[in-house]
């Protein structure tokens, strides 16, 4: 039987990641929104692509959760997306609202899922999911951490003029103004970036992966990015649904791994069938894990806010 995938909210981010999905054909999908019409015409016009594309992905739209019954996975975007001047926080309020409302639906149709969290301020909204569900925190997990390193590893190719195929890079850390890129972990072809770009352009394209997501609101003016995040999504979803043990930056559930307790922060995880199956801890020196208590005391106050 071919995986089933959910998403949940069928804008921008939700419907770019169908496309990724369907042209995959990692899974059939099923996209849901409480607009009318929305779901059904964009999964209708996506399943019009397949033969185009060779995929036999199916793709249906619904307003109903019952067509997302027994999903493996369900990515979850609805909200509302940030508007020019809107820090990623503005939204916590009323996506906390969306948020209770989808995951109660989701969890009911699908008990056995595994809940992929897109919508911001992504690591409080991950949170929120996990304590309405009531699942375990390796069926939770939030995206942030592999759009905000392929925004990072865009910037190093573009610096360097080298194929983005040669970069790696490693972010930890809240999704917003606070995340934290990590340049001793970062690579071109193995080669640690800071041998490569002096410190202070590689201050700058810090600066701009940091405020990747502010760049594209300037410029879109309504709404905000979506093939990216998208794309992000759909490596995580191939991760779990492939089993791939592929080790991403995600936002998880820290019990306890560095020195975090009972927060959602972005960190390096391992993703398989089970979702989240381990957490990557690796040695920071002083100043960044200073970095990173700061980063996730920004989530903490989200957290605070919405009592989750
Ligand atoms: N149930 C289902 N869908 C909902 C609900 C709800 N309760 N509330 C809103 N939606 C839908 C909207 O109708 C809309 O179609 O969520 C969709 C959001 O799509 P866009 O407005 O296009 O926003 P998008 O760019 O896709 O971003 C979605 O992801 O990256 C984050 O910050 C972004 O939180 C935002 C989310």
């Amino acid at each position: 039987m071919r995986k089933k995938v959910s998403i949940i909210g069928a804008g921008n981010v939700g419907a770019t990641a169908a496309h990724w999905i369907a042209s995959k054909e990692l899974a059939d999908v099923v996209l849901v929104d409480i607009a009318e019409g929305i779901p059904q015409g964009k999964a209708l016009d996506l399943m019009e692509a397949m033969p185009i594309e060779k995929r036999d992905s199916h793709v249906v739209g619904s307003n109903d959760y019952d067509a997302t019954a027994n999903s493996d996975i369900v990515v979850i975007t609805a909200g509302i997306p940030r508007k020019p001047g809107m820090s990623r926080d503005d939204l916590l309020n009323t996506n906390y609202k969306i948020m209770q409302d989808v995951v109660g639906k989701v969890t009911a149709a699908s008990p056995n899922s595994i809940l992929i969290v897109v919508s911001n301020p992504l690591d409080a909204m991950a949170q929120a999911a996990y304590k309405i569900s009531g699942f375990n925190r390796e069926r939770v997990i939030g995206m942030a951490g592999v759009l905000d390193s392929a925004r990072f590893r865009t910037f190093i190719a573009m610096e360097l003029n080298v194929s983005v195929e040669n970069v790696t890079a490693f972010v930890l850390g809240g999704h917003g103004d606070t995340m934290v890129p990590l340049p001793r972990y970062s690579t071109v072809a193995g080669i640690p970036i800071t041998e490569l770009i002096p410190e202070d352009r590689l201050k700058s394209l810090i600066e701009r992966t940091a405020n990747g997501g502010a760049e594209i609101v300037k410029f879109l003016k309504t709404g905000s990015a979506y093939y990216a995040p998208s794309a992000a999504t759909a490596e995580m979803v191939e991760a779990i649904l492939k089993d791939k043990k592929k080790i991403l930056p995600c936002a998880a559930y820290l019990e306890g791994e560095y020195g975090i307790n009972g927060l959602y922060v972005g960190v390096p995880c391992k993703l398989g069938t089970r979702g989240l199956e381990q957490i990557i801890e690796i040695k920071l020196t002083a100043e960044e894990n200073a970095s990173l208590q700061k980063s996730a005391g920004a989530v903490r106050e989200l957290v605070n806010v919405i009592g989750c």
